[in-house]
């Protein structure tokens, strides 16, 4: 059971690289670099930040346990994708005034989803947990 949240951001993780990759290949082909931020966010929380998440989970396997987790792995891919589309609205100029609030939205969603991920974090690493 524990190791499955682990697989889950490690298979996740791989994801969001392809997705990230594929955006900074298109912004060197077309040498237009105006979706920076979106590549690098998604790279970053994707890719790594995913990654990172795996291997705590991997390291502190009873950290996985019940519920709380579930509820910041789903609210981390949500609220990431959210960001990226918000993002991309912004970068693209296709349509800032909607990418605006929805990168806020979501980006705050993040946030505070940081502080649950710290809480499962020190509760899974009290000497009493491992
Ligand atoms: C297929 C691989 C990749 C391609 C083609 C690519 C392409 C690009 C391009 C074209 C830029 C814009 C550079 C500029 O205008 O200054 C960029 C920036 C960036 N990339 Fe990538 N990238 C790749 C992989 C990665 C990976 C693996 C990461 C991180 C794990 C990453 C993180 C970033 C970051 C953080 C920036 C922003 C840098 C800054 O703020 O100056 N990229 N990338
Ligand atoms: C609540 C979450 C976050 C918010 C609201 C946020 C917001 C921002 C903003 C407003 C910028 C400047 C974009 C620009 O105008 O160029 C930025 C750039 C950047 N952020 Fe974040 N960020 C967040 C999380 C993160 C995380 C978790 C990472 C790394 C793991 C990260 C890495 C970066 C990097 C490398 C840049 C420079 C890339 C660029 O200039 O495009 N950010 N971020």
């Amino acid at each position: 059971m524990t190791d499955r949240l682990a697989a889950h951001f490690v298979r996740a993780s791989v994801l969001y690289a392809i997705a990230g990759m594929a955006l900074g290949i298109h912004m060197a082909a077309s040498q237009d670099h105006g979706q920076m931020p979106t590549h690098a966010h998604l790279m970053l929380f994707g890719w790594v930040g995913m990654m990172l998440y795996a291997a705590f989970y991997k390291l502190w396997p009873g950290a996985a346990e019940g519920l709380l987790p579930k509820i910041h792995a789903a609210v981390a891919h949500i609220a990431l994708i959210g960001m990226i589309v918000g993002l991309h609205l912004i970068y693209s100029g296709s349509n800032p005034e909607l990418g605006d609030p929805i990168a806020a939205l979501f980006s705050t969603s993040l946030f505070a989803n940081m502080f649950l991920f710290t809480w499962i974090v020190w509760r899974g690493t009290r000497a009493a947990a491992i």
